[in-house]
């Protein structure tokens, strides 16, 4: 079965990651201009062109490598079909999906796990040896890590990886909402390197879908680009992402860079108060943190029978049910959780 965070019912979900401050303002703008141009009237462009163009000059890349996908799941799910690989490597505890997919689609599957010491996750690169050159082998790396909200410096992960025979794929779902994470592609991604980012955790857009996929392997792009659905990408957000881009560039780096600080601020408030609880709080750079609390599971439930979600670890690989992800949120709406958690710990 298929775990996932949200919780539509929930009155304050903390159990799915997305940017508090999102959506901002003007995407309703945007989306109203592109509704009366009506947009839902017409197919998509096939090819995608300003799309691709409009996220190449986002986040400085080369245009012909993007390919637009329906939220980065898509992008997840063509990479590794295109991929094709025998076995599948999963920097562990990671989103799930990966693990999910490749038992589906009959692909070996190997956690590789991040090491424990002095109560930190790390990741030793010496460990992905016994994986790097076997070509049939894809090793995958959420960067943000979800569900540590740890970062590997990108730089020095490339070093690594592109070296590899193995085929690598760098899931930066929550890069925008990660202060020391470069937003920037650039121009340089090794061959056998795919990236997938995100555009609905970020914008506060989950039900819109909309990710991209990029690779300078022209082999792949030509697979992917047969692989997928000929309009993946509907038109609304579509639309939105090029005048988006387009047209308020400025205020998109300002709303991602307000959004990192809010985040950033809000991570250290709660984690403290966590902290004087008396639980064990990961250190994040991201807008979630992993907390370790004894009977973790209790806890998920005595804040879900006051409409509070928050994510279990228990299907985490690596962590169990003593470990909780809870997602930043707004400064009020936190407080609600730290005084329900008081109340109970009676702090
Ligand atoms: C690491 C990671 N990658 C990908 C996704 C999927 O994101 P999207 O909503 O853009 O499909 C998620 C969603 O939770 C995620 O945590």
């Amino acid at each position: 079965m298929r775990i996932h965070g949200g919780d539509r019912k929930a009155k304050l979900d903390f159990s799915s990651n997305i940017n508090p401050l999102a959506p901002p303002e003007s995407v309703y703008r945007v989306l109203r201009i592109c509704l009366e141009s009506k947009v839902l009237e017409m197919y998509p462009d096939y090819r995608y062109e300003e799309l691709r163009k409009a996220i190449s000059k986002f986040y400085k890349c080369d245009e012909e490598n993007v390919i637009p996908t329906n939220g980065a799941h898509e992008a997840i799910n063509l990479a590794i079909i295109a991929l094709n690989p025998k076995r599948i490597v999963v920097v562990e505890p990671s989103y799930g999906e990966y693990e999910d997919l490749s038992r589906t689609l009959g692909i070996e599957y190997t956690p590789l796990l991040y090491r424990r010491r002095d109560n930190e996750f790390y990741l030793e690169l010496e460990d992905f040896e016994e994986f790097c050159n076997d070509r049939d082998t894809l090793i995958v790396v959420t960067n943000p890590s979800n569900p540590l909200g740890i970062y590997i410096d990108k730089q020095v992960l490339l070093n690594k990886l592109s070296r590899c025979r193995a085929r690598v794929l760098i899931d930066e779902a929550y890069t925008e909402l990660c202060s020391t994470c470069p937003i920037e592609i650039g121009f340089s991604t090794p061959e056998n390197v795919v990236i997938v980012r995100s555009m609905t955790k970020w914008l506060g857009l989950p039900g819109l879908r909309l990710g991209f996929l990029y690779t300078s392997s022209r082999e792949l792009l030509n697979r992917i680009d047969i692989l997928r659905q000929p309009w993946n990408v509907n038109s609304l957000a579509e639309c939105l992402a090029i005048e988006f881009f387009n047209r308020f560039e400025n205020d998109v780096k300002k709303f991602i860079e307000i959004s990192r600080k809010f985040i950033d601020e809000e991570r250290g408030r709660v984690s403290q108060e966590l902290r004087n609880l008396g639980f064990k709080v990961f250190r994040s750079v991201t807008n979630f943190i992993l907390v370790e609390i004894p009977n973790g599971l209790n806890v998920v439930d005595m804040l879900r029978r006051e409409g509070v979600a928050v994510r279990s670890c228990s299907s985490f690989k690596g962590l169990g049910p003593d470990f909780i992800r809870i997602a930043i949120r707004k400064r009020e709406e936190n407080d609600i959780l730290i005084k329900l958690l008081r109340e109970v710990y009676r702090v």
